[in-house]
């Protein structure tokens, strides 16, 4: 059989560095535990920009569409601010996203141990903290019908965006909520505005079909959005599976994440229809952006990037062993105290640089085969 294939799209900013460290880590695998895959790189955002004029080549596009999983550092920068809104890098991310219909994007929001201190919240609220956010990533008001600025006949402008989902978007997307929670602690909370919007009651109404004629043996509760973002900060714990849709899930992931401490510590899988080999669409990126201030520094937490691989190897390459395996190596090497800057609290101590952290990672994984 021949090896399972990846794209690589490193971006922008932080994205090259984060990713010259997954390399290392695709390298060992393939090296010491004989998965070996074919990897190519390419150009995606601010990159593809400077050498296309587009955020994502057709010749690119075609490529994520036929490999088994593409990894996707990161996009954007101030350098690419004042483009025209069709070409800034995020469309790229989109274009993506849309076009290999990627419906459900998963973003945990785990607590490390090591890093409890770090959140913003009391030790004792966050850990343990293990959450599921799955996202709905294709439709909603990112790319809902009619859409634009336009003159409003009266000497101004109106500027229209709309929110729109189908039941089949909903349901799909639940399905996979509900699929997450069984192999979890088999509870989901759906999150809407069905108070003001139309929208969110379909949305109320077909995840709760889902739940009665498929899933009835999940446990299923609803929450408005807003008081779902101020129950995740309250009492985080009480979430297992959260499924929400595409604006909802943008925000919510955000306050997700920084109940953890830092972005640079969290991955996301974007997932679609099987392919013909069973592998379902799949896209993988850190929650982090571009982070460009900090861009070409050797600053940047490979973290998260590498996680991102991780949850590759089990949702796309059933290695759920080997996820593990590699999610502990990170684990470690944050408990030796292995730091990069942004997971440093105290004045004086030596930061890891990004190098350093993914070779103390890779160490990690040499250290858990001689453990066998
Ligand atoms: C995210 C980001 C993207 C989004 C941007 C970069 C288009 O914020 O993945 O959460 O809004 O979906
Ligand atoms: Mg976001």
């Amino acid at each position: 059989m021949a090896n399972p294939s990846l794209l690589i799209l490193p971006g922008d900013g932080i994205g090259p560095e984060v990713m010259a460290e997954v390399r290392k880590v695709i390298d060992w695998f393939g090296e010491k535990r004989g998965l070996v895959f074919d990897v190519e790189e390419d150009l995606v955002g601010g990159a593809a920009y400077d050498v296309h004029g587009v955020p994502l080549a057709d010749s690119t596009m075609e490529k994520a569409q036929s490999v088994d999983a593409v990894l996707l550092g990161a996009v954007g920068g101030p350098k690419y601010d004042d483009l025209p809104f069709e070409v800034k890098p995020e469309r790229g991310l989109l274009r993506l996203r849309k076009e290999m219909d990627l419906f459900a994007n998963l973003r945990p929001a785990v607590c490390f141990d090591a890093l409890a201190d770090f959140s913003s919240l009391k030790p004792e609220v966050i850990s343990g903290l293990d959450i599921m956010i799955v996202r709905e990533l294709t439709s909603g008001v990112y790319f809902g019908e009619p859409r634009g600025i336009f003159d409003d006949n009266e000497g101004g402008r109106v500027g229209i965006n709309t929110q729109r989902y189908t039941t089949e978007e909903v349901r799909r997307v639940a399905r996979v909520a509900f699929e997450l929670a069984r192999r979890r602690n088999n509870r989901v909370c759906s999150m809407e505005k069905a108070n003001v919007m139309e929208s969110g009651i379909l949305w109320r109404e077909e995840v709760q079909w889902v739940h009665d004629n498929e899933y009835p043996d999940v446990e299923l509760s609803h929450m408005y959005a807003d008081a779902g973002a101020m129950q995740l900060v309250r009492w985080p714990r009480q979430f297992d599976v959260i499924v929400t849709d595409n604006l909802f899930g943008d925000l919510l992931s955000d306050v997700a994440a920084m109940l953890t401490g830092s972005l640079g510590m969290l991955p996301s899988a974007s997932l679609g229809a099987p392919m013909e080999n069973g592998r379902p669409k799949a896209l993988y990126e850190p929650v982090h952006g571009s982070a460009p201030d900090i861009a070409g520094q050797g600053k940047a937490n490979p973290c998260a990037c590498i996680l991102s691989f991780a949850m590759a190897l089990r949702y796309s390459f059933d290695e759920g062993a080997e996820a593990d395996r590699l999610e502990k190596a990170v684990e470690r090497v944050l408990a030796e105290g292995v730091r990069t800057p942004d997971l440093l609290q105290k004045e004086g101590a030596t930061p890891a640089t990004t190098a350093e952290m993914g070779d103390a990672i890779i160490r990690a994984l040499d250290e858990s085969l001689a453990a066998e």
